[in-house]
């Protein structure tokens, strides 16, 4: 077994474990990647400030996350498919996200679904609604999460229409996956994810499932799926929402000032600044960049929550010190999930704590809550 010091290797271990066309739907962006690389490089650029002599013995990474008790600023964010980077994936996640104390939150295009997952774990977990064209199929997920005691719905604003993964094309990438000669010589060197996927029950989009039209073939059930992302949506629906559900309300997949201070209005309890990790718009600015914008805009409205580019607890730090009451990791846990399952999770989130918890300590911050721009070297200012 590799020795695991940093995000990377569980990447790398990924890579190894999950088949190709699985592994790249999570690690690709879409188009050029521009967006992609953006997210890295411009968290990258940002550089932390040195502090000494302050003495930083205890320190607090516990704080609340729209209203939650969480064991760090960080949460699980929604990912579809989840269910095939290993078997069982959302359960896992979940189980890995409750035992480590931050929030999870299951997508709308998860394999495992509301029930499975609600079954699997005590705590309640947060539910990601892409409101499709079909409403009555959107109010019956809401009361799905309801039923589920979820303890906040996230509308995912940012795919009213799906950007383009070559990866994915080019892989051939169906849920379950298709058999053509390339995929199973490449699930033929995983046998150990093949069998574990052999012996799961939850091989198709669980949440779906039912609720298709013309029966559960594969090809009917993409072709609904890809009908079902609604290009009319707007802020009407938001409300929309927000009257049938009465809990938190999380809008995720905001970029812009506008469009923040629209969702709070329209009823958002949080926002998520975000591209959707570099597979939406190609050409769109990182979410780091964005971000300050938005906490000028909202941020004393509602909170503002971030992702796009996490992988460490310095990240998070940065995206704290510009103004994020907390962030959501993709990629970070589906490489961990990758990797070694649940305890792949485990490591990924105790690997951020640390980096979060050592990266304070060296910018002489003693508590989550004082973290602001003072961690921030600006070159050529003085304070
Ligand atoms: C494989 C994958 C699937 C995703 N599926 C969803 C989804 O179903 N719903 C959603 O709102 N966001 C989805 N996202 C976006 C993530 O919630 C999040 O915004 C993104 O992963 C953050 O960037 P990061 O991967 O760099 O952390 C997905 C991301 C990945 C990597």
């Amino acid at each position: 077994m590799p020795v695991i010091t940093c995000n990377e290797d569980l990447r790398r271990l990924a890579m190894r474990r999950a088949p190709r066309a699985i592994f790249d739907y999570a690690d690709r962006g879409s188009y050029d990647e521009s967006t992609l690389r953006a997210n890295r490089a411009d968290l990258d650029a940002l550089k932390l400030r040195q502090r000494v002599m302050i003495d930083v013995d205890t320190r607090v990474l516990r704080t609340r996350l729209v209203g939650e008790e969480a064991a760090m600023p960080v949460a699980l964010g929604p990912t579809g498919l989840t269910g095939i980077m290993h078997a069982n994936g959302e359960i896992l996640a979940a189980r890995a996200a409750q035992a480590f104390g931050v929030p999870f939150t299951l997508s709308t295009m998860s394999i495992c679904s509301i029930e499975a997952v609600r079954a699997a774990v005590e705590k309640p977990f947060w539910f990601q609604l892409y409101v499709m064209r079909d409403r009555g199929f959107a109010a019956s997920l809401i009361e799905r999460a309801k039923a589920a005691q979820c303890s906040a719905l996230m509308l995912t604003a940012d795919l009213q229409i799906q950007g383009q993964r070559h990866r994915d094309i080019k892989n051939g990438l169906t849920v379950p996956p298709r058999l053509t000669l390339a995929n199973l010589l490449d699930i033929a060197t995983k046998p150990a994810w093949a069998l574990r996927m052999l012996a799961s029950p939850h091989k198709n989009f669980g949440n779906l499932a039912g609720s298709v039209p013309g029966g559960k073939g594969l090809t009917t059930l993409s072709q609904w799926i890809a009908g079902q992302f609604d290009p009319t949506l707007s802020w009407k629906d938001v409300a929309w929402v927000r009257g049938l559900w009465p809990g938190k309300l999380i809008v995720k997949g905001i970029l812009d000032a506008d469009d923040a201070r629209a969702a709070v209005d329209s009823g958002a309890d949080a926002v998520v600044v975000s591209n959707h990790g570099g597979r939406q718009l190609d050409g769109a600015p990182s979410s780091i960049s964005a971000l300050p914008d938005i906490v000028d805009a909202v941020g004393q409205r509602t909170e503002v929550l971030f992702d796009s580019g996490v992988r460490s607890g310095q990240d998070v730090l940065k995206a704290m010190a510009l103004g994020a009451r907390g962030t959501f990791i993709g990629k970070a846990f589906l490489y961990g999930l990758g990797a070694m399952g649940q305890a792949g999770v485990h490591t990924a989130l105790e690997l951020i704590h640390k980096e979060l918890d050592v990266s304070m300590a060296l910018t002489g911050t003693r508590n989550v809550a004082d973290i602001d721009g003072r961690v921030l070297w600006k070159p050529g200012v003085r304070s």
